[in-house]
């Protein structure tokens, strides 16, 4: 069924058949995802820090749209578990289609008062950790010739935030390595691109939330009048996931209410 766009149809947006693999998967804006990618048809592999091996909230969303869900609990923060995650995943029967980089933790606190802790903590699991899974996962695309990486940016791939400094620094860089990423691989089949989700109500950003003024000041600038759910977030991972993106490579595409537009 064409959708009034010469040679697209809704087809080229279903991901039946497809691996995703969701990193960050149990809450928030990578369950979203991960229910998404599922209603669109694609099998998951879940992944994060606590994740139950059963009875997830994601392993029901994602049954529930009649796909297979596989558990993987793995700690960011260690990168030699990151590693082990990339071998179980590259060394499997079933290749990864779609790899979604969306774990990603934050700390809050003035420049002055930001720990070499926070800060290391914070690279690692927003950045380094998204490198090291990526390339191997990647490496496994680029050799099939085909295959789709998807990360997540902020807003704070593009301003500097307050009080955010570790968090603005990996995902400015996430942003950077998109386009890296892309430049090497598009050539060999493999899409590469950001979503850059705008102000969400998601665990991540409930201390903005629970402050009147900087809830306040965050609201009157969003040109849609509300701040984004996690669900605003499922459109433009499965278009990115999707052979309807096939041509797009190195973008980051906010999904922000406007906010980026002010
Ligand atoms: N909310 C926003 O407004 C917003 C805006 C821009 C970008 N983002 C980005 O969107 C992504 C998802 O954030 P969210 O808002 O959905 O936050 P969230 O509700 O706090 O969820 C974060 C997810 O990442 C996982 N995670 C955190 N630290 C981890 C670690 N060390 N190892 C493995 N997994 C880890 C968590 O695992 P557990 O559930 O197992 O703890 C959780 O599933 C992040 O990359 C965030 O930076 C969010």
């Amino acid at each position: 069924m064409t959708i009034g766009i010469p040679g697209t149809s809704l087809a080229a947006f279903s991901l039946k058949g497809r691996l995703a693999v969701v990193t960050g998967a149990r809450r928030g804006i990578g369950l979203a995802i991960a229910t998404g990618l599922a209603e669109a048809g694609a099998d998951i592999v879940g992944v994060s820090a606590s994740l139950e091996p059963d009875g997830s909230d994601v392993q029901r969303a994602v049954e529930n749209a009649g796909c297979t869900f596989t558990a993987h609990q793995v700690d960011f923060a260690d990168r030699e578990a990151v590693k082990a995650l990339a071998e179980r995943l590259v060394g499997a029967d079933r290749p990864v289609d779609i790899l979604v980089n969306n774990a990603g933790t934050i700390a809050r606190a003035p420049v002055v008062d930001h720990t070499d802790e926070a800060w290391d903590h914070v690279i690692e699991v927003d950045l380094t950790s998204q490198f090291v899974l990526t390339r191997e996962v990647g490496r496994a695309m680029v050799e099939r010739g085909s295959g789709k990486v998807i990360f997540t940016a902020s807003m704070l791939s593009f301003q500097g935030g307050i009080n955010v400094v570790g968090y603005t620094a990996a995902k400015s860089a996430i942003a950077g390595m998109t386009k890296a990423l892309a430049n090497e691989w598009a050539s060999h089949g493999v899409n590469v691109n950001a979503i850059a989700p705008g102000y969400i109500a998601t665990d991540n950003t409930e201390a903005l939330r629970n402050d009147p003024a900087r809830s306040g000041a965050i609201l009157d600038r969003i040109p849609a009048g509300r701040w984004g759910e996690a669900r605003d977030l499922k459109g433009a991972a499965v278009f990115l996931a999707s052979s309807a993106s096939d041509y797009v490579h190195g973008t980051v595409l906010p999904v922000d209410g406007g906010w980026l537009g002010r």
